[in-house]
C-alpha cells in the first residue's frame, strides 16, 4: 500500500474511547482516509487525524450535489479484521461516481481507503453480534466555480463509525403512495445524497403518524414496490422469497444480492419480480405474506411489523420470521466468522 499516515494519528487513536452506548452512524472514529483528484489524476491516500472539511462555499457539491457515498462494514473475527465483499461497493461507488459525470475511485485506491482505516481501527470494532465498525466512503466535488458542469477537483474520504445495526428491531413502513424517491431515468440505482435528501420529506411526514419508514414505489408505474430508504425489500409468500427486481430505480443492494445467493444455497425458491403494491396489501391481510423484511449493509435485517397507507394497517409479525431469522443468522455467522465462508465474502484487510 502506498498510504501516507500523518504523524498525528497515533495520538488521535490513543487518546479515544468507544462509548457503550453506540447507536448508529453518531460515535466516529478519530481518524480517515484522503486522497484528491485533480483535472483526472489521482493523489496517493493519507490517513489523518478525523476533523471538519475545509470546502470553498462555491463547491460543486454545495449546489450541484455532485456526491456519492457507501455503506460497508468491517468485522473483528478469529483471524483479525475483514471486511465483507468490499469489491461490490468499489465498483458500486465507480457506477454512481460515472452517473454523476465524478471520475471513478480506482478499486486499489478505494481499497487501500477502507483497508488503512479498517486495519488503524481494529481496536474500535465493537464485539457484541451485529455490532460492527461502519464504514461510510464518499466521494464529492470540489472546484469552486457556480456554472453547471462537473466539477475538475475532487475529495474521496473515508470516514468509520462504530455502530449498532441501523433501525435494530421492527418497522413500521409505511406505503408512500405521493411523493417519489427517484424519477424515470434519474439517478435511483445509483447511491447518491439526492435520492435520500429526496426520501426525507415523507419520513418526516409519516413519522408523526408513527411509522419509521417509506415504501416507495416505482416512479414510472407508481404500483410496484422499489424499496425503502436506504434498504431493500423482501416478502415471504407460502414461504417462498419476493424481491423486487432490480429496474433502474432501486438500489443494487450487496446485502440484496448476498440475501438471495444465501436463500438460493438453502433451497428456498427466490422470486425477482414486478410487486404490486396492491396484491402485496391483499396477500399480507389474507396470511399468504407471512413476513416482509427490509435489508442492507447498516440494517442487516430489520422485520416490517406493519404496513400502512391511507387505506388501512396490515399487520405482520413483530418478530422476525423464521425465513429473516434463518437468514439473518447465515449471513452474520459468516461476517463474523462462525460459519466457513462458502462464497468467499470475507476479505482480510
Ligand atoms: C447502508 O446500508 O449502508 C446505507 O447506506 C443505508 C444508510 C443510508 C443508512
Amino acid at each position: 500500500m502506498s498510504v501516507s499516515i500523518d504523524p498525528a494519528v497515533a495520538a488521535s487513536l490513543r487518546g479515544f474511547e468507544v462509548p457503550e452506548k453506540l447507536g448508529f452512524g453518531s460515535v466516529m472514529a478519530p481518524v480517515m482516509f484522503r486522497a484528491t483528484c485533480q483535472d483526472g489524476v489521482w493523489s496517493g491516500g493519507e490517513l489523518v487525524p478525523y476533523a471538519p472539511l475545509s470546502l470553498d462555499p462555491a463547491a460543486k457539491v454545495l449546489h450541484y450535489a455532485q456526491s456519492c457515498f457507501e455503506g460497508m462494514k468491517a468485522y473483528r473475527t478469529a483471524g483479525g479484521v475483514s471486511l465483507f465483499r468490499p469489491e461490490r461497493n468499489a465498483h458500486r461507488m465507480a457506477y454512481s461516481a460515472e452517473r454523476l459525470c465524478m471520475p471513478a475511485v480506482p478499486e486499489p485506491l478505494f481499497m487501500d481507503g477502507v483497508k488503512t482505516v479498517s486495519a488503524y481501527c481494529a481496536n474500535l470494532i465493537p464485539a457484541n453480534s451485529g455490532e460492527s465498525l461502519y464504514l461510510r466512503p464518499f466521494l464529492i466535488g470540489t472546484q469552486p466555480d457556480l456554472s453547471v458542469s462537473a466539477s475538475t477537483s475532487y475529495e474521496f474520504y473515508v470516514i468509520a463509525s462504530p455502530s449498532e445495526a441501523y433501525h435494530a428491531g421492527n418497522m413500521r413502513v409505511w406505503v408512500e403512495r405521493d411523493d417519489a424517491r427517484a424519477a424515470v431515468g434519474g439517478t435511483g440505482d445509483a447511491k447518491v445524497g439526492g435520492n435520500y435528501a429526496a426520501s426525507l420529506q415523507s419520513i418526516a411526514r409519516l413519522k408523526k403518524r408513527g411509522f419509521d419508514q417509506s415504501l416507495w414505489l416505482n416512479p414510472g408505474n407508481r404500483h410496484t414496490v422499489d424499496e425503502l430508504s436506504g434498504m431493500n425489500f423482501f416478502a415471504v409468500m407460502d414461504g417462498e422469497l419476493h424481491t423486487p427486481a432490480l429496474n433502474g430505480s432501486i438500489l443494487e443492494g450487496v446485502t440484496r444480492e448476498s440475501l438471495l445467493m444465501l436463500a438460493r444455497e438453502q433451497g428456498y425458491t427466490v422470486h425477482e419480480r414486478d410487486i404490486d403494491i396492491d396484491d402485496l396489501m391483499a396477500l399480507v391481510r389474507s396470511g399468504t405474506c407471512s413476513e416482509a423484511f427490509a435489508c442492507g449493509t447498516a440494517a442487516i435485517i430489520s422485520p416490517i411489523s406493519v404496513l400502512g397507507d391511507g387505506n388501512g394497517l396490515y399487520e405482520l409479525s413483530a418478530a422476525p420470521g423464521p425465513v429473516a431469522e434463518r437468514l439473518r443468522s447465515a449471513l452474520l455467522d459468516i461476517q463474523e466468522g462462525r460459519s466457513e465462508d462458502a462464497f468467499g465474502w470475507m476479505v482480510p484487510v
